[in-house]
């Protein structure tokens, strides 16, 4: 019989670099309200959220993938002609092919990598990660750029009370790669497709020949709520026992920025002691979907909360319904 080649593999795989963007236009929550009669008040309590960014115009999935990307790659100060992989998780590319990866990666001069988009909503960063994780440690790509980029400001319903004021835009980048040490646990993933109408995205428009316009979010937005806090606490436990670390070994928890309620009930069914910090940034950033944990990520980093070498959990989840959780080391 004639042997097919192994791959060369990497022992060890973890994140090199990290970087965001987040559009300049601020939207608060005075904005929004009169068209679905709520208030300020009311959004803060029930989500969180006191402000958002929205992309302009000129601001799509793939300029602000590019500039979180090129920032990433700045941070691990590695080349664009040396990343073999990019893999984008997004749910509002404006199209369903070519992929958002393909057009970043000529954006960036990343002219030996593979690119796919990844599919999994709000936990795409989180599945990508694990994706590339693993074809690191497989010896499929040698170094990964993996993207968390949404622009779902448009295809927001402005009239519907239970998502208008939720979501925002931004992208976030890692760059994975092959590390002395392990730098990623092993990833707890999973989707139950028998619940694709909680959050499903339909296409008002789909002509052939015709652009696709006008696609609209909806969100059974209690049936959402009462999943996540009933489940995902549980997926974060699996992803600490599989990396074999304790909440108290943890410096940061960095969920998927989807309600403040919803991250407190997690902090709270986990027991983390004091010194664990707790990613917040939905207050200024919205949920912004695949692009959260990166954002989230940023922003500790920024206000020098989180330090090189320190771990976080992060977990991402949301339509699929869908989810993705796993420790990593910061670079
Ligand atoms: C969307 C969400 C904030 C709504 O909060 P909620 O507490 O479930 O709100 P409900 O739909 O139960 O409505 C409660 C009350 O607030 C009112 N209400 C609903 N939306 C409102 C709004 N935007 N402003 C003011 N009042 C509102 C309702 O009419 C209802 O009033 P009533 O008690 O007099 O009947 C919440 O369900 C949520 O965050 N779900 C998870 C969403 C999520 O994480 N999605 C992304 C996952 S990736």
């Amino acid at each position: 019989m004639v042997t097919i080649n192994t791959p060369a593999v990497a022992t060890h795989a973890g994140l090199l670099g990290l970087g965001a963007y987040r559009p300049s236009r601020v939207v608060p929550n005075s904005e929004l309200v009169d068209r679905i009669e709520s208030s300020d008040e009311w959004i803060r309590e029930r989500s969180g959220i006191i402000e958002r960014r929205y992309a302009g115009e000129d601001e799509t999935v793939t300029t602000m993938a590019t500039s979180a990307a090129i920032a990433a790659l700045a941070d691990a100060k590695v080349v664009a002609t040396d990343i073999d992989l990019v893999i984008l998780a997004t749910f509002t590319h404006r199209y369903a092919t070519p992929s958002a990866a393909a057009e970043v990666s000529a954006a960036i001069g990343a002219v030996n990598a593979a690119a796919v988009d990844v599919g999994a909503a709000c936990a795409g960063f989180a599945y990508a990660v694990g994706l590339a994780d693993a074809a690191v440690r497989a010896g499929t790509a040698k170094t990964v750029l993996v993207i968390g980029s949404e622009k779902i400001s448009e295809v927001i319903d402005f009239d519907d009370r239970g998502t208008a004021f939720l979501f925002g835009d931004g992208a976030g980048a890692a760059v994975i790669g092959a590390t002395t040490e392990q730098g990623v646990g092993p990833t707890v993933w999973g989707a139950d497709g028998s619940q694709k109408d909680a959050i499903i995205m339909h296409p008002d428009t789909f002509t052939a020949g015709k652009e696709k316009t006008n696609s609209v979010l909806t969100m059974q937005g209690q049936t959402v709520f009462r999943w996540a806090i009933s489940s995902m606490g549980d997926v974060c436990k699996r992803a600490l026992d599989a990396a074999g670390v304790t909440p108290e070994d943890i410096k940061a928890f960095v969920p998927h920025q989807a309600n403040m309620r919803i991250t407190n009930s997690l902090v709270k069914n986990l027991g983390f002691p004091e010194s664990v910090v707790i990613a917040r940034d939905i207050e200024s950033a919205g949920n912004t979907s695949a692009a959260s944990i990166p954002l989230a990520l940023d922003r500790l980093r920024q206000n020098g909360e989180v330090a090189s070498g320190d771990l976080v959990l992060m977990i991402g989840f949301g339509a699929g319904l869908a989810f993705a959780a796993q420790v990593a080391r910061l670079p």
